[in-house]
């Protein structure tokens, strides 16, 4: 799918977006995002969140004192992260390309990203645009849906995405399409040791893999 097509399905399954992540990762997301969180290895600065969607990453970060700015191509979806800030939250949030940053060169601390990867259709790019708005110790940290790690796993794993997932997904949002394109994107989606070495073909120097909740969500640290 191109842009433009995976931003209309974004701006399309919006109102529930948050709900059924949660309901399909069994709440697991909320615990992937705060590992993210915790990898992070400054105790303060200027944080870009690409892709933030609804801002729940975002919002964990301004709460533990980050200076927080998030960018999404989906206005539905920055919508309903303004609507979500609470009083007194700092996070700014603006309509940017992950592929085009509209940032000058070495303006954060730390670049993240949740959850989106499969969605880009030039990670080299995305790669390269997170590298050059980093300082020049930043760290970008990307969170993404993998398959499990044990091989016996991965049956349950696939009819888990593409049976239950689309099934649900048809019923509860409104873009009946949707749910399957998530689930097959992870199945399609690079190995862990292949974003990696995109990752450092695209100038980070050292990129440590984390696996989480058995491999069925990775983290990859990158260093600047
Ligand atoms: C699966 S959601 C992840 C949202 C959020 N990070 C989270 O933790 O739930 C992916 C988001 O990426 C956004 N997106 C996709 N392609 C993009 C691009 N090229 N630039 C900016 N945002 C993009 C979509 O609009 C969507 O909000």
């Amino acid at each position: 799918m191109d842009t433009p097509h995976i931003i209309s399905m974004f701006d399309n399954i919006t109102p529930t977006y948050d709900k059924l992540n949660t309901w399909f990762s069994f709440g697991l997301d909320a615990y992937w995002r705060k590992e993210l969180v915790k990898a992070i290895p400054v105790k303060r600065g200027k944080i870009l969140d690409s892709c933030t969607g609804t801002g729940k990453l975002a919002f964990l970060m301004a709460e533990k004192g980050y200076q927080v700015t998030g960018i999404d191509l989906s206005l539905p979806m920055l919508n309903l992260a303004e609507k979500n800030k609470k009083t007194g939250n700092t996070v700014e949030f603006c309509q940017a390309d992950a592929l085009k940053l509209p940032f000058s060169d070495s303006s954060f601390s730390a670049v993240t990203s949740a959850f989106a990867l499969r969605n880009l259709p030039d990670l080299i790019q995305a790669f390269r645009e997170s590298y050059r708005v980093l300082d020049d110790k930043g760290t970008a940290l990307f969170l993404d849906l993998t398959p499990p790690s044990f091989p016996f796993a991965r049956p349950f794993h696939r009819f888990y995405l593409m049976t239950l997932l689309p099934l649900v997904g048809k019923i509860v949002s409104k873009d009946p399409k949707a749910y399957h394109y998530l689930g097959a994107s992870i199945l399609k989606f690079k190995t862990r040791t292949q974003i990696a070495e995109i990752l450092k073909s695209s100038g980070f120097r050292e990129v440590q893999i984390s696996l989480l909740s058995g491999g069925i969500a990775t983290l990859w640290k990158a260093l600047k």
